[in-house]
């Protein structure tokens, strides 16, 4: 097969540590296979599909089905995120070491969407995980200092009357968990960072020798607490967006490498728990189409990252974070590549009803961006054809 690159930037397949796939349990929102094509539709070659389904991915029978399903469907390498504990907020560490032996080879373990607010317990998870040689990921929310929280605790969300999540309900768990990482001698990554402190606390961290390492979201580097005035759910999201100021620290924070890559956070919703109250609405947005596109605008445009930028954020760094050898890499003479196109010259408008994600909530609706993936080549198979899915398994 040929493909025309002309004028096209080339980067390696990229990676998202972070992604919501809804199955098992609520395939009306997402499922593996529209999950897989809204992740090829957006460049990606591997994605780490989140715990927090139904049931829980807690078991190698939940994690072992979600990689075999994404082999079928064959456009991108799902790889299951396990539990950190046996069910939502579970008292009993689940059994890491299992689901990091099964087909779906387990490499990293998160309490995303049910954080594990006891500190015993996160002791014990990175000391299990560091003799393992897994990866924690931490989704940094205190619930005590979030009860009843829908928005930013901002001046916005004050004015407006919507109950708050401070910025230490993010800090305090991002300090408590370096400091637990540093003394089980393990490694810890901050899922979605989003506040100016996470950023300085990283780098206190990291100055200490902590292994730690950290993701912001493409809505989190360019949405703010003003799209909050409109009571519109479609804004909702953990952790809730900030001020101007924690974005322009975050979008600082991934130049400098202080953040190291850019993650999802996609999270499918239906439209009744999106379009309704927003104190009663569910958290979360699409991402994974819209990715690159938002990276390319918050970042490249304005001279923060160059195109080599782009490849560490969105591939290289998240494939050595998480420990996959055949993702990530730079694309060399002989190589069976992972790779992605992307047309920098390709005005386009996002359209909900469009993307292939079963559910529609794009908080990014009628927005127009610069650049677009045309192509993604999974192991030297074409998956996305001029922005059209391509080549399922067995086609
Ligand atoms: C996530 C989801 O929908 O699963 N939502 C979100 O707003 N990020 C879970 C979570 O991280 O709270
Ligand atoms: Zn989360
Ligand atoms: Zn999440
Ligand atoms: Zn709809």
């Amino acid at each position: 097969e040929v493909v025309d690159a002309r004028g096209q930037i080339l980067l390696p397949g990229f990676v998202d540590m972070h992604t919501h796939l809804r199955e098992p349990g609520r395939e009306d929102t997402e499922t593996i296979e529209s999950g897989s094509a809204a992740a090829a539709l957006g460049g990606y070659t591997a994605v780490f599909a989140m715990a927090n389904t139904d049931p829980v991915a807690d078991s190698v029978v939940v994690t072992d089905h979600v990689w075999r399903r994404g082999q079928e469907v064959g456009l991108v390498d799902v790889h299951p995120v396990g539990a950190i504990t046996v069910g939502l907020k579970g008292k009993q560490l689940a059994e890491m070491a299992t689901m990091a032996a099964g087909i779906g080879r387990v490499k990293m373990f998160s309490d995303d969407g049910h954080c594990v607010d006891d500190p015993l317990i996160m002791r014990r998870a990175l000391e299990y995980s560091s003799s393992l040689g897994v990866l924690i990921a931490q989704h940094a929310e205190e619930p005590r200092l979030t009860v009843g929280a829908v928005a930013h605790e901002g001046p916005t969300a004050a004015r407006l009357g919507l109950a708050g999540w401070p910025r230490a309900a993010e800090e305090s768990i991002v300090a408590r968990d370096a400091l637990l990482a540093r003394d089980a001698g393990a490694r810890v990554h901050i899922c979605h960072a989003s506040t100016a402190g996470t950023v300085e606390l990283m780098k206190w961290a990291r100055g200490q020798g902590i292994s730690i390492t950290a993701e912001v979201t493409p809505h989190h580097l360019l949405l703010d607490d003003s799209r909050l005035e409109t009571y519109d759910a479609i804004n909702k999201v953990n952790p809730p967006l900030r001020e101007k100021s924690d974005v322009d620290a975050l979008r600082k924070g991934l130049a400098d490498g202080v953040i190291d890559c850019v993650a999802t956070d996609h999270a499918p919703h239906a439209e009744q728990d999106k379009c309704c109250e927003f104190s009663i609405a569910r958290p979360g947005m699409l991402g994974l189409e819209t990715a690159l596109s938002i990276v390319v605008d918050t970042m490249v445009t304005p001279g923060l990252l160059d195109w080599r930028g782009v490849a560490r954020v969105m591939s290289e760094r998240p494939a050595e974070i998480v420990g996959l050898a055949d993702q990530g890499r730079p694309i060399e003479v002989g190589e069976i590549a992972n790779l992605t196109l992307v047309d920098a010259n390709s005005s386009w408008t996002v359209s909900g009803k469009k993307l292939a994600s079963v559910a529609h909530n794009t908080p990014f609706e009628d927005m127009t961006f610069s650049s677009k993936v045309t192509t993604t080549v999974l192991r030297g198979r074409i998956t996305v054809r001029d922005g059209v899915v391509a080549n399922r398994a067995g086609e």
